[in-house]
């Protein structure tokens, strides 16, 4: 994987507050390979790939509509690896060809291996026998969440990252904002926002950063992984106010949330926040696909 020669932009986005709001823009990087996805696989496979054995393999974990499943098969079939995707819900089984984010990952030639929600839970159970039954396989965790991202992530800092007082991100699997905790500026506050229910999130983040510079936001907003009618305004509100599209899980929710941090006052006047776009796009598809089923407005 090579750095991707673009340049990322740092977007202001205008408030009625005396604070200065800006997003950079890793969305920008690929459409499936995107944001923090792409900064959490690169020392993963690169390190891989350096010794690239000769049945390689990349394995990994993930839901029905998994970005970072999404990001590992399009890396899979542009790099010519094969990817195997272990897929919470043994049901899919029988529909994964209606569900748009494992299409894109068939269309992607991975092989997906479904599993029941038990099994899924002791993936550390899966993936020791999974690393039996291949031993020249790279298996990467549930959302690519390791130490190689964490180190992956430093690169999404920069000297235009800086100056900001504030550094948020949406929180999954936690790598990202361990990743930016632990390699930012001193005196930079970063801000975590929860989209995704996990019991051992904290922990997690935890064992990845020695920092505590970090703070976690409820950021659920109507349900862990849930998209209410509001959510949808607030997205649709956005790509017409800013022309920046939001994903439904992550960034949508985390913007959603700090305008209402901005507009309640979190932010001291004069402070300088900066939002990261870590992509998800690809799960427009699919959040659309429940909404028009339930007969309520899309994202467009
Ligand atoms: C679009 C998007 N934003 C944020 C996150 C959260 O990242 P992490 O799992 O490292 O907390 C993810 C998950 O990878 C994601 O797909």
């Amino acid at each position: 994987m090579k750095i991707p020669n673009i340049h990322i932009p740092i977007v202001e986005i205008p408030t009625e507050k005396n604070v200065k709001l800006f997003m950079k823009r890793e969305d920008l990087i690929h459409p499936y390979i995107s944001g923090n996805k792409f900064w959490k696989l690169f020392w993963n496979v690169n390190q891989y790939l350096e010794h690239r054995p000769q049945n390689s393999l990349i394995i990994t974990f993930g839901g029905a509509f998994s970005n970072h499943i999404s990001a590992v098969a399009a890396f899979g079939n542009l790099y010519g690896v094969k990817t195997l995707g272990i897929i919470r819900g043994e049901e899919l089984e029988q529909k994964w060809i209606h569900n748009p984010t494992l299409l894109s990952a068939k269309r992607n030639e991975m092989n997906l291996k479904f599993v029941t929600r038990e099994d899924y839970r002791h993936k550390d159970q899966l993936t020791f026998f999974l690393q039996q039954e291949f031993p020249e396989a790279l298996i990467i965790p549930e959302g690519g969440t390791n130490h190689s991202a964490v180190k992956g992530v430093k690169m999404m800092l920069n000297e235009h990252t800086k100056d900001f007082d504030y550094l948020c991100t949406a929180v999954g699997t936690g790598g990202t904002v361990a990743g930016i905790a632990e390699f930012c500026e001193y005196g930079q506050k970063v801000i975590g926002f929860k989209v995704v229910q996990d019991d051992s999130l904290e922990n997690r983040i935890s064992e990845l950063t020695t920092k505590n510079n970090y703070h976690l936001i409820d950021a659920s907003l109507g349900g862990y992984g849930k998209l209410n009618e509001e959510n949808v305004r607030f997205i649709n509100d956005f790509k017409a106010k800013y022309n920046i599209p939001l994903d439904p899980v992550y960034t949508g929710k985390m913007m959603q949330n700090v305008f209402e941090m901005i507009n309640e006052g979190y932010f001291p006047e004069g402070s300088k926040i900066l939002c990261f776009h870590t992509g998800g796009l690809q799960g427009i598809e699919g959040a659309n696909m429940l909404l028009e089923k339930q007969n309520k407005t899309v994202i467009v």
